[in-house]
């Protein structure tokens, strides 16, 4: 980018070399069905929504985003931004509204929703599960279900036969630790309860469900596709940190915390993943109740400390990205960032939020994480489960009124930054200029540039 000229207020006496991505580096967004598409009438959120109080304002998903019918209009935007890559689910619901009826309509939308990220050359991370369950197999138990694994095993076979070759990764379920907490133990999503038992019975069946889906969607490809089908989990990773770090305790309990949240799920499906997706949006300081040995708290020191929180009081803290990226190169595989964002109606908020976390994502590149591509959450404005829909989370603004699209300005930093396939010096104007002066990139280039100028003096000496 060229240097900007002294009387211009963007002048700053410096420049230095764009944080580069690595090449072939996917850049997208994420959305899931029930959020964005509207009137999935055959799941349980639809059921849940429907009973008072769930929801805060009493929200229903109603057309949500009405993606569903506007998903060409939407693509046309993730076009215009350089994207090329989208994750998105499918609705199990819509595909199999009654247990074995198969809905050819719903399947053939499908269809026409993949031929046009195909007809822009986007690639396609395609979601199985995000959270919703057809009602006719919440009736027999959902996820506590003995026999789920078998009829999600046959859902997927169905998707991948049917709509196999216009996928290019898989996710199988999205956030699983997430879905059992929500659920199964703080009773805020359904089915509502608040039991251990419960919550480790379903467990089980997601990890089951997990390792089946992943191996029919092997057998069912891996002969007829000529390229390398790619199947993981969307895995919600929270950066863990001790509040008081000299008490060995504390620190002992973090690190089991860590390990539970973060590490349990993965290590139970070991050698059924050929990547791993990540979604990060928590940093928790851990601290112990006052006067108890174990009861575990998060930590008041956020407040105290006035740091930076999203709409939903959740702190921005990019460096956690860094240390999570860090924490899982130890499994050796390709890395995409498969959900990050920020709830916010202040977009100068989400463009620095955007900008810290790319930033420390090059960072853990260069320290040799494997990350192979970011997808924000989210492309739209959607429907926050039981939080409805104040939280606003899309790059893409949505009028729920008369569901009109406005691009915010993130989005066009977005795009420039997948256009650049870097961060452009000049972007960082938005986070302050704080490189780090750890990153090897940046180290040598202001070495190279004091040699320079020696030389040049040297020169202009002589
Ligand atoms: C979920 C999304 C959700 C986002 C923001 C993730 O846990 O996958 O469905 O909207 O977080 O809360």
């Amino acid at each position: 980018m060229a240097r900007k000229k002294k009387d211009s207020p963007f002048y700053h006496s410096h420049d230095h070399r764009p944080y580069n991505f690595p090449r072939g580096f996917l850049w997208g967004t994420a959305t899931s069905s029930h959020q964005v598409e509207g009137m999935n009438k055959n799941n349980d959120w639809w059921e849940w929504e429907h009973q008072k109080g769930n929801i805060v304002d009493n929200d229903i998903s109603g057309k949500a985003a009405d993606h569903y019918h506007k998903y060409e209009e939407d693509f046309d935007l993730i076009e215009d931004m350089h994207h090329n890559v989208h994750r998105f689910s499918i609705e199990w619901s819509r595909i199999e509204p009654h247990e074995g009826s198969w809905d050819y309509d719903e399947i053939e939308h499908y269809k026409k929703v993949l031929q046009s990220l195909r007809k822009r050359k986007i690639k396609v991370m395609l979601t199985l599960h995000h959270f919703t369950l057809p009602i006719w197999l919440t009736q027999r138990g959902g996820w506590e279900y003995k026999y789920i694994s078998f009829y999600f095993e046959r859902y997927t076979k169905m998707i991948a036969n049917e709509l196999g070759k216009y996928v290019d990764f898989w996710i199988t379920i999205n956030e699983p630790m997430v879905m059992i907490s929500m659920g199964y133990l703080e009773g805020l999503w359904p089915p509502g309860k608040t039991n251990l038992w419960n919550a480790f019975r379903a467990f089980n069946n997601i990890v089951k469900s997990h390792k089946k889906s992943y191996r029919a969607i092997h057998n069912k490809l891996d002969t007829v596709s000529r390229k390398k089908i790619k199947v993981g989990i969307a895995k919600n990773i929270i950066s863990f940190e001790a509040a008081n770090k000299s008490s060995l305790l504390d620190m002992f309990y973090t690190y089991h915390v860590n390990q539970l949240w973060n590490h349990f799920f993965i290590n139970r499906t070991k050698k059924y993943h050929d990547f791993l997706g990540i979604n990060y949006y928590f940093h928790q300081r851990l601290e112990r109740k006052k006067g108890t040995l174990i009861s575990l708290t998060f930590s008041s020191q956020i407040e105290r400390q006035r740091r930076e929180l999203n709409d939903l009081g959740w702190e921005i803290y990019p460096a956690g990205i860094f240390s999570i990226l860090m924490d899982v190169k130890k499994y050796n595989l390709p890395i995409y960032i498969t959900e990050n964002g920020i709830a916010t109606r202040n977009d100068n908020k989400r463009i620095r939020f955007l900008l810290s976390h790319l930033t420390e994502i090059n960072r853990a590149i260069n320290a040799g994480s494997p990350v192979k591509g970011y997808c924000h959450w989210s492309l739209l404005d959607n429907f926050e489960w039981h939080l409805g829909f104040e939280p606003r989370f899309g790059l893409v603004e949505v009028n729920y009124r008369n569901f009109k699209r406005t691009p915010r300005k993130s989005a066009r930093i977005l795009a420039q930054i997948a256009k650049e396939n870097s961060i452009e010096h000049d972007l960082l104007q938005y986070i302050g200029h704080t490189p780090h002066h750890s990153e090897p990139d940046v180290c040598k280039i202001f070495h190279d540039r004091q040699k320079t100028k020696k030389s040049k003096k040297k020169h202009s000496h002589k």
